[in-house]
């Protein structure tokens, strides 16, 4: 896999040398978190065919089947402050739509903050852990789960209302290795343009399904009715609850369903 992978990249591109994969992790993201301590430098890249205890955000897990998609993180150096990395999340989730655009023919959209969506149904996400030294991010390693075979049944109960893979949204098989030589490409040109952060911002909101939503804002056992409003430079979602308040939510703190549905 990881020279098919290498055969839709340039030969020279910088983070073909840093390509690791696996057929089987615990957790890709944790796993990179453990090189990054160790020194790895920006650009180690790490794919697992499955993984046993794949993560998600708040706690939650990730289902990631053999055979069945991309689980793959990145080890980013950005060398700032938290607060200039407060868009990361957003980022990535841009540029993983580009690389799903070019590789499977169809664009996601993204229900806030890290959700990749299709069909009104998860199609993948990101998860963005930050590693820390002194106030200073000493690297950030960014996971995505991207479900790409699966049909309907092979889904978990629980999932099968609300998960779709790039098969069951297309109807066509994608090529694994080229959607994960995407990925590496657009996250790679991502990583260089970090610092435009409006430009960024911008792609985001286009792609983000949450914008104008009634939405239900969960924090623990508290939820709220709202519309989602705007999503603001730093990633948070500027929201106007039932009782005409409004605040803004971070992901940190929440996550958002669709009032009607899973967006
Ligand atoms: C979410 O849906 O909340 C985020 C899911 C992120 C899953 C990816 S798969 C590769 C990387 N390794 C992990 O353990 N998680 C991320």
């Amino acid at each position: 896999m990881k020279n098919e992978i290498l055969s839709h990249l340039p030969p020279e591109h910088p983070w073909g040398q840093s390509l690791y994969w696996y057929e089987e992790l615990p957790s890709t993201n944790a796993l990179a978190k453990d090189m990054a301590r160790e020194g790895a430098p920006h650009g180690t890249v790490l794919l697992a065919d499955s993984q046993s205890a794949g993560r998600g955000r708040l706690g939650r897990s990730f289902c990631s089947p053999p055979g069945s998609g991309i689980y793959l993180s990145v080890i980013l150096r950005p060398n700032c402050p938290p607060d200039e990395l407060m868009h990361l999340t957003c980022a990535v989730g841009v540029a993983a739509c580009d690389a799903i655009a070019d590789a499977a023919g169809f664009r996601p959209g993204i229900k806030w903050i890290n959700d990749l969506v299709a069909d009104g149904k998860k199609l993948g996400g990101i998860l963005t852990e930050l590693v820390m030294e002194g106030g200073i991010v000493r690297s950030a390693v960014v996971g995505i789960g991207i479900n790409c075979c699966q049909m309907p049944r092979d889904f978990p109960p629980e999932l099968q209302n609300i998960a779709c893979s790039l098969f069951s949204v297309t109807g066509q098989t994608v090529d694994r290795a080229k959607l994960a030589a995407a990925l590496i490409g657009h996250l790679e040109i991502m990583s260089r343009q970090l610092q435009e952060r409006s430009a960024i911002m911008a792609r985001y909101r286009r792609d983000c399904v949450t914008l104008g939503k009634e939405i239900t804002v969960i924090a623990g056992d508290l939820r709220r009715n709202g519309r989602a409003l705007a999503v603001e430079e730093d990633g948070g979602l500027l929201v106007q609850f039932e009782d005409g308040t409004v605040a803004t939510v971070q992901s940190g703190e929440v996550s958002v369903r669709g009032l009607f549905g899973y967006t």
